[in-house]
C-alpha cells in the first residue's frame, strides 16, 4: 500500500534519491544532472514556511518510491497574472516502474496546487534521447490534464574544449568540439571605460528586479519576480551567482548562473545562465557581461555554459563567435490543476530550465 507525504530525509538523501533513480536508468545514455542537498535548499526555497510539501513523495511504508518536486512561482500569460509552480525531479526508481507511482504522483500534485489556488505547474519533457522516459508518461495525460508547449533547445559555450569532448555524451558534439578547441578560446576581459561589470549585492536588488520586467517583457509567457524570490535566484542568500554591469555608474543589467554538475560520459560541472537581464544596455556593455560570466564560469570548473533558448533576452545575444545552437530537445510541458485550458500562441518565454 503506498502513501504519499512530504519527502521526510534530508535534502542531501532526497538529491541521492532523485539522481539514483535518474542514473540508474539514463547514464551512458544521455546527460543526468547531479541535484545537490544545497541545489533543493536553493531552488524549492526549503526554508521558506509550508514548503515541506514541495517535495511530494510516496512512501511504500518507510521507504520512498518516488518523487515529483516543485517551487511556487507567479507567471504572466498573454497580460493575465497566475500563481503555478515550476516542477519537474518526476523520479520512480526501477523497481517500483509501471505500478501507477508517478501517475499517483501527478494527481496528488494536481490537487496539492490547486488547493492552493496554483493554475498549473510548468515543466519539461526530454525527447532528445531515445532512452528518456518522460515525454512518453506525459502523452498518456495530453490533452486531459497536460499541454504540450513550445520545443525548446539550448545555446552552448564550450568553456575547457578537452574536458568538454570527454564529457559530451553525444559523439558529435564531443568530436567537433575536439576539433574546434583551439578556436574557442575565451575572448580576453577588456576594461572599457564608462562600463563596469562586477558582483551584484544587495543594493541592486531593487533595479535588478526593474532590469527583469524591462527585460522579459515582450515573453508571451513569463515568470514574475518579487524581491525575495529574486533575489534567492541571482544568490543573494548563497548557491548561485551573478554580475551586474554598470554603465555610466548606473546598474544596467544583470547575469544570475549557477554551477550544475551533469554526468556525461564522466562528470563535469555545468555553468546554468538563468538570467539574462541584458535588454538595456548597449551592445558593447552587454559583450563584456556574457563574457565575464562565462569567464567566471570558467573559475568555477565549468566545462560548459548553457542558455535555455526561449527568446528572453535581446535577439542576437548569442549568436557571437563560439555559442552553438543546439536543437531542440524539449518540450514544455503544462500540467492544469483543473480542467485543461487553450494556452495562447507562446513564442518567446521566461522561465527557468529545471
Ligand atoms: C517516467 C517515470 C517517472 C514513470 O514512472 P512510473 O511510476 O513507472 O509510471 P506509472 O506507472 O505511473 O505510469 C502511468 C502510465 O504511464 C505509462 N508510462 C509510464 N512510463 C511510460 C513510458 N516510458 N512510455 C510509455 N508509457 C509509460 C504507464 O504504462 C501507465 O499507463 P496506464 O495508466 O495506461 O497503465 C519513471 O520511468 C522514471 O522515474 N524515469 C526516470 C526519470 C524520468 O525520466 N523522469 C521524468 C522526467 S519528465
Amino acid at each position: 500500500m503506498f502513501a504519499v507525504r512530504p519527502f521526510d530525509g534530508t535534502p542531501e538523501e532526497l538529491a541521492e534519491f532523485v539522481v539514483s533513480a535518474w542514473k540508474s536508468t539514463y547514464a551512458g545514455a544521455m546527460a543526468v544532472p547531479h541535484w545537490s542537498g544545497d541545489y533543493f535548499r536553493w531552488q524549492l526555497r526549503l526554508d521558506e514556511p509550508d514548503s515541506t510539501n514541495r517535495t511530494l513523495s510516496v512512501y511504500d511504508g518507510e521507504r520512498p518510491a518516488g518523487t515529483l518536486l516543485h517551487f511556487p512561482m507567479t507567471f504572466q500569460i498573454a497580460g493575465k497574472l497566475i500563481e503555478a509552480a515550476q516542477a519537474s525531479w518526476l523520479s520512480v526508481p526501477v523497481a517500483y516502474r509501471g505500478k501507477g507511482i508517478a501517475h499517483l504522483l501527478n494527481e496528488e500534485s494536481r490537487t496539492l496546487l490547486r488547493d492552493q489556488g496554483r493554475q498549473f505547474k510548468l515543466g519539461f519533457g526530454y525527447f532528445g534521447s531515445n532512452a528518456s522516459l518522460g515525454l512518453r508518461f506525459w502523452k498518456k495525460s495530453e490533452g486531459k490534464s497536460v499541454s504540450f508547449g513550445k520545443r525548446v533547445g539550448f545555446w552552448a559555450r564550450v568553456l575547457d574544449p578537452p574536458r568538454a569532448a570527454a564529457w559530451n555524451v553525444n559523439r558529435w558534439e564531443g568530436r567537433l568540439t575536439g576539433i574546434s578547441g583551439p578556436f574557442l578560446k575565451l575572448s580576453k576581459l577588456r576594461q572599457t571605460p564608462g562600463i563596469l561589470i562586477r558582483p551584484m549585492q544587495a543594493e541592486d536588488l531593487p533595479r535588478c528586479l526593474e532590469l527583469a520586467e524591462l527585460a522579459t517583457r515582450h515573453c508571451d509567457l513569463r515568470l514574475i519576480w518579487d524581491e525575495n524570490r529574486l533575489a534567492r535566484q541571482l544568490g543573494l542568500q548563497g548557491f548561485s551567482h551573478a554580475l551586474v554591469a554598470e554603465e555610466q555608474g548606473e546598474v544596467r543589467g544583470c547575469i544570475g548562473y549557477h554551477v550544475l554538475p551533469i554526468h556525461g560520459k564522466i562528470l563535469e560541472n555545468v555553468g546554468i545562465l538563468d538570467l539574462v537581464l541584458i535588454s538595456e544596455l548597449s551592445a558593447r556593455a552587454r559583450a563584456e557581461l556574457l563574457n565575464s560570466s562565462l569567464a567566471r564560469l570558467r573559475e568555477l570548473a565549468c566545462v560548459v555554459a548553457l542558455k535555455l533558448r526561449t527568446g528572453d533576452y535581446p535577439a542576437g545575444t548569442f549568436l557571437r563567435w563560439g555559442w552553438f545552437c543546439k536543437p531542440a530537445d524539449s518540450q514544455v510541458l503544462i500540467t492544469w490543476t483543473q480542467q485543461p485550458e487553450q494556452l495562447p500562441p507562446v513564442h518567446r518565454l521566461h522561465v527557468l530550465w529545471r
